[in-house]
């Protein structure tokens, strides 16, 4: 399977911080943002990345990661020529994936959760897409889930009355179709080719699928957002050093009074 990482699009929101960076290049603790969507392809075993931005910051992102080869990952580059949507940016990948199925991960979310099994599941599914879903408290600010027993019946982009609290995640799986789904998609009313969309076309067919998660989950495009995964990252950081720490020093204790 390959992945592609998505880092193109203006990072509005995050203005003036991404002026003159690209938003996956700010700072989440004690690294840059894409290291950790980096990080969740390659431990769900998917190592052939493509990073897909806009041609003002391509030049970024390889000085940074290069080859990928120090991060355990082989990585190729590609231009988005416009910011004209998630689908939009999935479609540069084509002959990249060369017929493979495809693992696409927004370039500014972080999941605490190994995704490793929804790619497992993922590689034995005949044909179609999987998601990613998560409950929130304030799911009208996302692409939200209707259900019908365990089934997704549809799927409604920032409903007034959200039909239930989950929610659609910057992680999907699809087939090798994926590309003639996107050439059947129409822009929407804000100008973009929707992922949405794309997925629904999936969910019509009936071979839409997902995997629930429970760990945090962080779109850091806003610096509400951006302070919260620099908090979640630090504070998961500091933890591991910790228990390193204190096991090292068990351990050393251990040998002493056994010699
Ligand atoms: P968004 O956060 O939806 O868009 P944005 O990054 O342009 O930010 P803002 O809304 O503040 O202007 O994008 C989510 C991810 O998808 C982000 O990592 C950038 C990527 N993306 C593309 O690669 N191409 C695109 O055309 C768009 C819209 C987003």
């Amino acid at each position: 399977m390959k992945g592609i990482i998505l880092a193109g699009g203006l990072g509005t929101r995050l203005r003036p911080l991404t002026k003159i960076i690209n938003k996956s290049i700010l700072p989440v603790y004690d690294k840059p943002l894409i290291y950790y969507p980096i990080f969740t392809l390659r431990d769900a075993g998917i190592t052939n990345i493509l990073i897909v931005s806009g041609r003002e910051h391509a030049g970024q992102f390889l000085d940074l990661l290069g080859s990928g080869r120090h991060l355990g990952v082989n990585l190729s580059y590609d231009i988005q020529e416009e910011p004209k949507g998630i689908a939009h940016g999935l479609a540069v990948a084509e002959d990249f994936t060369d017929n493979d199925k495809v693992a696409l991960i927004l370039g500014d979310n972080i999941y605490e959760d190994s995704l490793a099994k929804a790619v497992h599941d993922f590689q034995k599914q005949e044909k179609g897409a999987k998601i990613i879903i998560k409950q929130v408290p304030d799911p009208e600010r996302f692409g939200v889930m209707k259900f019908n027993g365990d089934k997704i019946i549809a799927c409604f982009e920032k409903p007034k009355n959200p039909p239930s609290n989950w929610i659609q995640t910057g992680f999907y799986l699809y087939d090798n179709r994926v590309f003639d789904m996107i050439r059947k998609l129409k822009p929407s009313k804000r100008g973009e080719y929707e992922i949405l969309d794309l997925n629904n076309l999936y969910l019509k067919e009936g071979t839409l699928t997902y995997q629930k998660i429970k760990g945090r989950w962080i779109d850091a495009g806003t610096f509400d957002s951006l302070l919260e995964a620099n908090n979640f990252i630090a504070k998961k950081t500091k933890n591991e050093q910790f228990l390193k720490k204190t096991r090292r020093k068990y351990s050393s204790e251990k040998n002493r009074k056994r010699g």
